[in-house]
């Protein structure tokens, strides 16, 4: 993190779900730089503090770190007080942790599908039921729900997944309209990255092969030829935390070098 703040999301305060690592953890980071206060949570108390850490080394007092599983409602009540109590309001929610399991329709074990459903779906639904009357009664705000490009496009071997990530992408759109047929001021959008150099990978370089090779087959599918870096995602996240995308709600803001465009011919 540099010194260097652009202020595009000045004063705002925001809640960062699985803050820890990847994604989030840039997104809180950049999120700091453009001037908010940032709430890093984390099913991981250690790395959630880390960020913390980071921010606060460069802007004291800018960040605050909270053991949240995220798919627990009483951790959502913690999480949300201990934000009001400490900065005041919320404006920005973002609906970052997950978690990817493989597997296609005859491998996948009903455990498994539970899982994805609770953390990647069941996070977004008490974090979106739970923060509305916080933004509400503050003037408004932005959720910004991380889906996935397999939100919108079928996948044969990430049938859980998807399916959580399609959920999310819906559920996005029906809450984006309840907040605004209401006049609450909150927008609500999705982000539907393809792959981003994260952890999150891990499972397929655990499957064999460099994390160099795993990074070049993975970029071999996407028409503009690499996959993401986090901060490719984290300037979306910047624009839709800020009020420059003050008229988008419902939409799924989509980053993913081409992937989902259409079919690309090989020749
Ligand atoms: N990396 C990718 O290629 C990619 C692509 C599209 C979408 N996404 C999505 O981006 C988001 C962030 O993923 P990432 O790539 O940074 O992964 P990551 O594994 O680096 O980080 C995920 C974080 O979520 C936390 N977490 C897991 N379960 C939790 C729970 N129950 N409560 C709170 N925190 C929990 C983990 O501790 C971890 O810190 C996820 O929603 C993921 O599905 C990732």
């Amino acid at each position: 993190m540099s010194g260097d703040t652009v202020g595009r999301v000045e004063g705002k305060i925001a809640l960062i779900t699985g803050g820890g690592s990847g994604l989030g953890r840039a997104s809180a980071i950049h999120l700091a730089q453009e001037g908010a206060r940032v709430v890093v949570s984390d099913l991981n108390e250690e790395t959630a503090a880390e960020t913390a850490a980071s921010i606060n080394q460069i802007r004291q007092g800018a960040a605050i770190s909270a053991r949240h599983d995220a798919t627990v409602e009483e951790d959502w009540k913690s999480v949300l007080e201990l934000t009001q109590s400490k900065f005041g309001g919320l404006d920005v929610l973002l609906n970052n942790a997950g978690i990817s399991i493989g597997g296609d329709i005859e491998s996948t074990e009903f455990a498994e599908w539970k899982k994805l459903q609770e953390i990647d779906v069941d996070s977004v639904f008490w974090g979106c039921k739970l923060a509305i009357p916080y933004m509400r009664d503050s003037g408004g705000g932005s959720i910004i729900n991380i889906s996935s490009t397999v939100g919108i496009l079928g996948n044969p071997l990430t049938l859980g997944y998807g399916t959580a990530k399609a959920a999310v992408r819906s559920m996005t759109k029906s809450i984006a309209l309840h907040c605004a047929r209401h006049k609450y001021n909150i927008r609500c959008n999705s982000v539907h990255p393809t792959f981003i150099k994260t952890p999150l990978l891990d499972r397929f370089t655990e499957a064999g092969g460099s994390e160099e090779e795993t990074y070049k087959t993975l970029a071999d599918l996407i028409p503009l030829g690499e996959i993401l870096e986090t901060k490719d995602v984290t300037y979306g996240i910047i624009y839709l935390a800020s009020d420059e995308s003050r008229m988008m709600t419902g939409a799924e803001f989509v980053i993913d070098g081409g992937l989902t465009s259409g079919y690309m011919p090989p020749v």
